[in-house]
């Protein structure tokens, strides 16, 4: 893997985000903080992991910093620039550098559109100064790029494999030529051979594009094989954040503890955690929710982790 450049391609300041809370005879009741003050970096090639819980929020930040559902506070920057003062023009074209791959790539693809109108699609809404031939051409390359058959280009969704659903999603993502990708859960509905096969493209790519990914994952064990660092998220808030190993190696939140002592890694370092998962001691002093370094790059939520409640 290669060492990623110092300044950051996304900057997420103190992001948060409400969902109105209605009340089942449709009155507003109160608001749900789906996510409350999260902050981090992406730099230029690098792959943030984001793991946590069902519903603690992942979704709702990779939605939010591609704007495709907005902060309620709080900035995010990409390349330097903040997304929320763009005019809406300038925000279409900055947005057709920041893509997303989703979960489930059926629902993603149009039924009624073959694979090569679904990519080419792009070219049409953000090019349209290429000639139809030119357009062609870059949809047939977009389809090696990515390991399918141009041939396929005729085929339509539900003619292709989960697999090469995925790839034809992807080939749709680096159409334009993005510098960063939100990828939520773009292996968790596919076959555990294939999922290698995906993660491994999205590694080439990233190594000839200069991509920098979020990679949102249940799986533990593909986030620390694919990302740099990675955040935990808990209850909508980043409760710690480290390179990779280091996290695996050393985490200090209780709730990464716990997390990681729930899954089974064949790996010592796992099953240390798995041991120090039943301490319950505060992971470090300061204001309760304040990230603190506790090692070169390593913050962890001063909070203790509260009893367990349903959310
Ligand atoms: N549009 C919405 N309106 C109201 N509440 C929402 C909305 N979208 C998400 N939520 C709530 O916000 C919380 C976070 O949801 P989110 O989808 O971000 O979780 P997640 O971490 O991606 O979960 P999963 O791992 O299951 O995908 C959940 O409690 C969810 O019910
Ligand atoms: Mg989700």
């Amino acid at each position: 893997m290669k060492a990623a450049p110092a300044y950051p391609v996304i900057s997420v300041r103190n992001l948060s985000k409400s969902y109105p809370l209605r009340s089942w005879w449709g009155g507003k009741a109160d608001v749900f903080r789906a996510v409350e003050d999260v902050s981090f970096e992406i730099r230029p090639g690098e792959t943030l992991g984001l793991v946590g819980e069902s519903g603690s929020g992942k979704s709702t930040i990779g939605r939010a910093v591609t704007m495709l559902n907005p902060p309620t506070s709080g900035t995010i920057a990409f390349e330097g620039i903040d997304l929320a003062r763009l005019s809406p023009q300038a925000l279409c074209r900055t947005r057709a550098r920041i893509q997303t791959v989703f979960q489930d790539p059926y629902a993603a693809l149009n039924p009624r559109m073959s694979a090569g109108a679904y990519v080419a699609e792009a070219f049409r809404l953000h090019r349209p100064d290429m000639a139809r031939s030119e357009r062609r051409e870059a949809v047939a390359s977009l389809f090696a790029r990515v390991g399918l058959d141009p041939h396929f280009l005729g085929r339509y969704p539900h003619q292709f494999s989960g697999g090469q659903r995925q790839r034809i999603c992807i080939a749709r993502a680096i159409a334009l030529k993005p510098s960063f990708i939100v990828a939520d859960e773009p292996i968790a509905a596919l076959d555990v051979s294939i999922q290698a096969q995906v993660v491994n493209l999205l590694q080439d790519l990233q190594d000839d594009l200069g991509l920098s990914y979020l990679f949102i994952s249940h799986d533990l064990r593909m986030v620390r094989y694919l990302c740099h660092r990675v955040a935990v998220l808990w209850r909508g808030r980043i409760v710690e954040l480290a390179e990779s190993d280091r996290l695996y190696e050393d985490p200090r939140h209780p709730y990464t503890r716990r997390l990681l002592a729930a899954v089974p890694l064949p790996d010592p370092a796992a099953e240390r955690a798995r041991l120090a998962a039943r301490e319950t001691t505060n992971p470090a002093p300061g204001r309760p929710g304040d990230l603190v370094e506790v090692g070169p790059g390593h913050w962890v939520a001063a909070d203790p982790l509260p009893e367990e409640t349903d959310r």
